[in-house]
């Protein structure tokens, strides 16, 4: 799969990239990722990207022109699954990062200061929000987004780092782990996790996965039933 993030700050993606599962990821050719500096695209001869806001108020807006060569200059930039992070987008979820996961090129725009210039939505597929609360930039989104979907792609997780019993892949919360010491400060490991009976482990474990979500996500509970 390839992923191409456009943003004027792309150094901010060292670290987050070049680590753990995503750099192995890399590594072994199942992501590429791309960087497109749009400021590289700007024909303002100070490199400007944004603008005042037609109408007046605070702040400055991107401007569409340099965003959309930006976007013109990618290969095959048309066939591409184009995202704008914003505050107004879709909330991203557990299912939009599986459907992200099964295309072949996505395109993530970053936006900065007080948004984009409207038009730009003529050029994109969907808007995305990873939550309700406006970060100082699409980045961290970004990160968000490349995160959840390269791990989800086949060969990415060994059988033992494996999604399928992830909080969310089923629509319920994951269930309670322990690992050694049997008994810490006097707090034991449940008794049928020790018991080699893998039926009653399974149940358990199926058990206190949804009683975990009828108590802290009842909203997962009602949207499971919904999809059935
Ligand atoms: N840019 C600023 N805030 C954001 C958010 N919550 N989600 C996506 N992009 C953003």
């Amino acid at each position: 799969m390839k992923i191409t993030i456009l943003t004027i700050f792309p150094e901010m993606f060292a670290g987050v990239f070049t680590e753990s599962i995503l750099k192995r990821a890399q590594g072994q050719g199942s992501v590429e990722i791309n960087f497109v500096n749009f400021r590289d695209f700007s024909l303002n001869k100070h490199h400007r990207v944004d603008d005042y806001s037609f109408g007046g108020g605070p702040g400055l807006i991107l401007a569409v022109e340099p965003i959309y060569l930006a976007l013109k200059s990618i290969p095959a930039y048309d066939t591409a699954f184009k995202i704008l992070m914003t505050p107004q987008g879709t909330p991203y979820s557990q299912k939009i990062a599986n459907d992200f996961s099964k295309k072949d090129h996505i395109i993530i725009i970053c936006g900065h200061y007080e948004g984009f210039d409207d038009r730009i939505l003529n050029f994109v597929d969907m808007e995305v929000s990873i939550g309700d609360y406006v970060l100082t930039g699409g980045e961290i989104g970004a990160m968000v987004i490349v995160d959840s979907v390269t791990r989800l792609l086949p060969g990415v997780l060994s059988s033992d780092e494996s999604f399928e019993q992830d909080s969310f892949y089923n629509g319920l919360l994951e269930f309670p782990q322990y690992t050694r010491p049997q008994e810490f400060m006097g707090m034991k490991v449940p008794d049928v996790l020790l018991s080699g009976n893998h039926a009653e482990i399974e149940k358990w474990r199926k058990e206190e996965s949804l009683k975990r979500t009828k108590e802290r996500r009842p909203d997962l509970l009602k949207k499971r039933s919904e999809n059935d």
